[in-house]
């Protein structure tokens, strides 16, 4: 019989083991590639500006995704804290992506506008004068770094190949934009717009 000889071969047996529990993988992830929930940006995403490409570049090299991610669950005791959980359509131009998976600190998904700018500086400066019993590091040197935008259309071409819509114009500006600001102006830009592009998320 057909059956008695799957199970008297452990290696067959495995074989279809498999092809039959990754059914519910397929059927949860397969359709996710044709949804256009999923494969389209929701209304208003824009590429990010120049400056806050910097701003990005330097949030991925100071870590800060060790301790923060940017990925609010649909589970109310996110929502509350944190806002509109997120959704793929605002992530489409991210590449890498940011979610982290750990949070030492909180969720940054939806910090975009929860804070001035001059609480940024100050927190950044030393989180301690604004959030007493903060554990987060400070980064004093992005107040001196400058940046001088030699790489910035570089990496905006490159985001354009992988289909974020940067123009020509912004391509070509991009290193004028961004030249003599310092790092700690460029992150705080890039803080400032974090999932701010989906309407009613505060
Ligand atoms: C060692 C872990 C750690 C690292 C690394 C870290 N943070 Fe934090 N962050 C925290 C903790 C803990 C808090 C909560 C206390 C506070 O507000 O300072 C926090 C709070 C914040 C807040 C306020 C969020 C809110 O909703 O109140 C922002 C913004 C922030 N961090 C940005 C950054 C940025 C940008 C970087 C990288 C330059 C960074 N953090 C690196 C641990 C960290």
């Amino acid at each position: 019989m057909k059956h008695e000889l799957v199970e008297k071969n452990a290696g067959l047996l495995g074989a279809l083991i498999l092809v039959a529990i990754s059914f519910g993988g397929l059927a949860e992830i397969v359709p996710l590639f044709f949804q256009k929930d999923t494969t389209e940006p929701v209304d208003g995403l824009e590429p990010l500006s120049a400056l806050e490409l910097e701003g990005r570049a330097i949030y991925r090299r100071e870590g800060c995704v060790g301790c923060h991610s940017q990925m609010i669950r649909p589970f109310r005791a996110e929502t509350e804290r944190f806002g509109h959980y997120s959704v793929a359509g605002e992530g489409l131009y991210e590449h890498n992506f940011l979610w982290g998976s750990k949070r030492t600190g909180p969720d940054l998904a939806r910090v975009g506008g929860r804070y001035s700018d001059a609480w940024h500086r100050a927190h950044m400066y030393n989180p301690r004068d604004v959030v007493p019993e903060s554990i987060m590091p400070a980064y004093p040197w992005l107040f001196e770094r400058k940046i001088d935008g030699a790489t910035t259309a570089a990496r905006m071409r490159a985001l354009k190949r992988l289909g974020v819509p940067y123009s020509q114009e912004q391509i070509e500006s991009a290193e004028e934009q961004v030249r003599g600001a310092t790092e700690i102006d460029a992150l705080i830009a890039y803080l400032q717009q974090l999932g701010t592009v989906l309407e009613g998320t505060r």
